[in-house]
């Protein structure tokens, strides 16, 4: 697993408590590889592993990411993998649209701040664990349909513009954060269909073949990261390892 990242290497997984992020941490505790597996989660749940450690903190919050940075105080993170991400939220009353009529401006204002802005500010905030010579990987789960160029069916404009906007900022931090670690790789990831709660109401009509578990998946998102060369410009790829266009 990541053969890039040395033995006893230090990971970081943001929404632990999702689908996509609890299986990330499972497969990376299933390795030996791992010494230091940090889940941040708005509901931590513990783990039989001496290198599991977990961290309630909101990062989309200032007062969550000050958690973090004070916890981390510095230490050099090899693999940083964010999962925190939302499609549709219940208790606020949104759900994807299907034409402009539905657009609302807090909804979009939500989406944005989850899916883009918290993961650009995740970013900040770990500068001091980046920075340096150590081999660092910084994954950020996006979304095929954030890719502006494979947009062929159009809706759910909020959930795409907030995905495209998280690779543009994530390629763009990318850019400048090399200058502080000229090892570091950013890489955007697409899952593919994954049976969680933010896919679950829209799982009628994915054919049962194409929607993958959270184990899958995860398993698939670390090989995928294990083939990117470490300095490399900032990519954007999927379950499969196949390259999507920005
Ligand atoms: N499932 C799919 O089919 C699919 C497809 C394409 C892309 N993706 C992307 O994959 C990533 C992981 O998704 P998932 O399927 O694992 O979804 P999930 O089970 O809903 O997990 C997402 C996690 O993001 C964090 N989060 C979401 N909304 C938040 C909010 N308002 N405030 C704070 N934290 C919030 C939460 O982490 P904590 O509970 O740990 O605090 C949540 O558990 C997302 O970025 C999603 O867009 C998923």
């Amino acid at each position: 697993m990541l053969a890039q990242l040395p033995d006893g290497f230090t990971t970081l997984v943001t929404g632990a408590g999702g689908g996509i992020g609890r299986a990330a941490v499972d497969a990376l505790l299933a390795s030996p590889r791992p010494g230091r597996v940090i889940g941040v989660s708005r509901r931590p749940g513990p783990r039989d592993d001496a290198r599991f450690e977990s961290l309630d903190a909101d990062l989309t919050t200032p007062e969550g990411r000050e958690i973090l940075v004070d916890y981390l105080d510095g230490t050099p993170l090899h693999l940083t993998f964010n999962t925190i991400g939302t499609l549709h939220d219940e208790t606020l009353g949104i759900h994807p649209e299907k034409k402009l009529d539905d657009l609302d401006a807090e909804a979009m204002a939500h989406l944005f701040h989850v899916n883009a802005t918290t993961p650009a500010l995740l970013l900040q905030t770990l500068q001091s664990s980046l920075k340096g010579r150590h081999p660092a990987l910084v994954a950020s789960l996006s979304a095929r349909v954030g890719s502006i160029e494979d947009n062929r069916l159009g809706g759910w404009y909020a959930y795409r513009a907030s995905k495209a906007a998280h690779n543009m900022l994530m390629r763009t931090a990318a850019v400048e954060l090399r200058r502080l670690n000229p090892t570091l790789t950013v890489v955007c990831l697409h899952p593919g269909t994954t049976d969680t709660e933010l896919s679950r109401p829209f799982q009628a009509r994915v054919p049962k073949h194409k929607l993958f578990t959270p184990e899958f998946v995860a398993e698939r998102l670390l090989a995928v990261l294990g083939e990117r060369e470490l300095g490399g410009a900032a990519s954007f790829h999927d379950w499969a390892g196949d390259a999507v266009a920005w």
